[in-house]
């Protein structure tokens, strides 16, 4: 018999991807498409759904083309996605009425600050796990009801769909036979009951968004549906694992147990912390979000986001000019002389958790006649450190649980010296993921678990290769220093205000 392989599809922002993997969790293959970024107005940003889908499909082509897989050899799909991107579609046609509103535009944010004012803050809270954002769908779907014409008459006729893009591309894979989506994308919705487990009536009276617009919802390891064989080179093939990008990093990085921490350096980077089979609610502002649904167990987490991590790095690069590559920053940081005393706070997007400044602006301390671009270089990369702190030490007091290692993953964690001062200043150590692409790995577990190409977790963990590991090496006293100095830096940022 032909050798078995599952195939993950991990659409993200800036890039799709699709990845083959083989039993012990290898790749085989691996291809990637870019997505364009459409931004109407300052704040927005849209994408085309069917450009989405265009190059799923190309990515799924090449990676059976250049590896020579026939499509039948694959056991199993599963669909990891960018999260809260909204997409609003006519059941019939499967034509969208508007563009897909990312999860990072800001063009719902008077609805997301009337709710607040309306004084909705703990109920939503309580029930979803989240703080009112325009972040997350429920309002982007308001939107565009609001927005195209006679889309809420055809909305409460049952005309229309909504997904985030996992279910878009489910519908499309299947032809239109799987409306579905999974727990953990559902749990970003702002619509979802993380304790009922359920759509939540109150908050769709809310919003006032149809409840025949919703998919259903499903744990994240089992079958969603089919592909059509005309939509997979014909063959019929379970789509078995399903989640949101964040979701299956943390479980390709196998966190299954609570306290599990890890955190992906991308443009941002988002921490996700397993706190076990209860909601853990933040004092701090973190989001409480379902981690995962796997053989009838269900695992919370707690999650926090550094707004601007390898965007620091590339405003080194492209605003700057003090670099042309971001890898190159970790042989300058080495080369800087400064003792630590250059503080770079970026602050380009506000400060998110836990200080929360929506009018803060980026700022530099510390700088004398001798600083050089080596020492600011440092201090950038220094600054993702010191988020990534503020971020864990909030998660470890919300939780009340200790956090011994940090998983990481993402591209900046490629760098060396970043990784290096991460362990120094949290005073613990980091493990980087031998396979980067976590995410598409995790929910490749996904979907073999839902097909029994893996049998249980036990199973998955036979495939965990190690990474390099980072062992603090810094003193207490050093470390607390700079800290002490980082918080200084922050506090005088949020005072600065012209
Ligand atoms: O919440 C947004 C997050 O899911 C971003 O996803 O895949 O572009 O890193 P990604």
């Amino acid at each position: 018999m032909d050798k078995e392989y599952i195939l993950a599809i991990d659409e993200g922002t800036t890039t799709a991807r699709a990845i083959i993997f083989d039993h012990s969790g290898k790749q085989v293959a691996i291809a990637r498409h870019p997505i364009r970024q459409i931004l109407p107005n300052p704040g927005w940003v849209e994408h085309e759904p069917n450009e989405i889908w265009n190059a799923v499909q190309t990515t799924i082509a090449t990676a059976l083309i250049d590896s020579g897989i026939k499509p039948k050899q694959i056991k199993a799909i599963g669909i990891a996605s960018q999260r809260e991107t909204t997409v609003v579609w006519d059941k019939k046609t499967g034509l969208p009425i508007y563009n897909a509103i990312v999860w990072q535009s800001r063009q719902t944010s008077k609805l997301a600050n009337d709710l607040i004012e309306a004084g909705y803050k703990d109920e939503i809270h309580q029930k979803t796990g989240l703080i009112i954002s325009p972040y997350f769908s429920a309002t982007k779907i308001r939107w565009i009801l609001d927005h195209v014409k006679g889309a809420q008459k055809r909305a409460e006729n049952g005309e229309l769909l909504f997904g985030t893009i996992n279910t878009w591309l489910l519908w499309k894979l299947t032809d239109g036979d799987s409306f579905m989506t999974d727990c953990a994308n559902a749990s970003r919705t702002m619509l979802y009951n993380i304790n009922t487990l359920k759509w939540d009536e109150e908050l769709l009276k809310i919003f006032n968004i149809p409840k025949a617009m919703l998919p259903e919802v499903k744990s994240n390891a089992e079958v969603f549906g089919i592909t059509k064989n005309y939509q997979f080179y014909g063959s019929e093939i379970p789509i078995s694992g399903m989640t949101g990008s964040q979701q299956a990093s943390l479980f390709g990085q196998m966190a299954f147990e609570p306290g599990m921490v890890k955190n992906t350096y991308g443009t941002g980077a988002f921490a996700v912390m397993n706190t076990g089979n209860k909601p853990a609610m933040s004092d701090n502002n973190l989001l409480t979000t379902i981690a995962y649904s796997v053989d009838g167990e269900i695992k919370y987490a707690l999650e926090g986001s550094v707004f601007i991590a390898g965007a620091a790095l590339q405003w080194l690069r492209d605003d700057m000019k003090l670099i042309s590559n971001t890898p190159s920053t970790s042989l300058a940081a080495k080369k800087s002389t400064d003792l630590d005393e250059v503080y770079v706070v970026p602050a380009f997007a506000g400060l998110g958790a836990p200080y929360w400044d929506n009018q803060a602006h980026g700022t530099i301390f510390g700088i004398t006649r001798g600083t050089s671009d080596n020492d600011i270089i440092k201090a950038t990369l220094q600054a993702i450190a010191y988020q990534t702190k503020d971020i864990i030490e909030t998660m470890s007091s919300d939780s009340r649980i200790p956090i011994e290692v940090l998983k990481v993953d993402g591209a900046a964690s490629a760098n060396d010296y970043l990784m290096q001062f991460q362990a120094d200043i949290l005073g613990i150590s980091l493990q980087r993921s031998s396979e980067l692409e976590t995410t598409s790995l995790g929910v490749a577990f996904m979907a073999g678990l839902g097909v029994g190409y893996w049998k249980d977790l036990d199973d998955i963990k036979q495939n965990y290769q190690a990474g390099k590991v980072y062992q603090p090496e810094m003193s207490e006293t050093k470390r607390l220093d700079l800290y002490g100095g980082w918080k200084n830096a922050v506090e005088a940022t949020m005072d600065f205000k012209h």
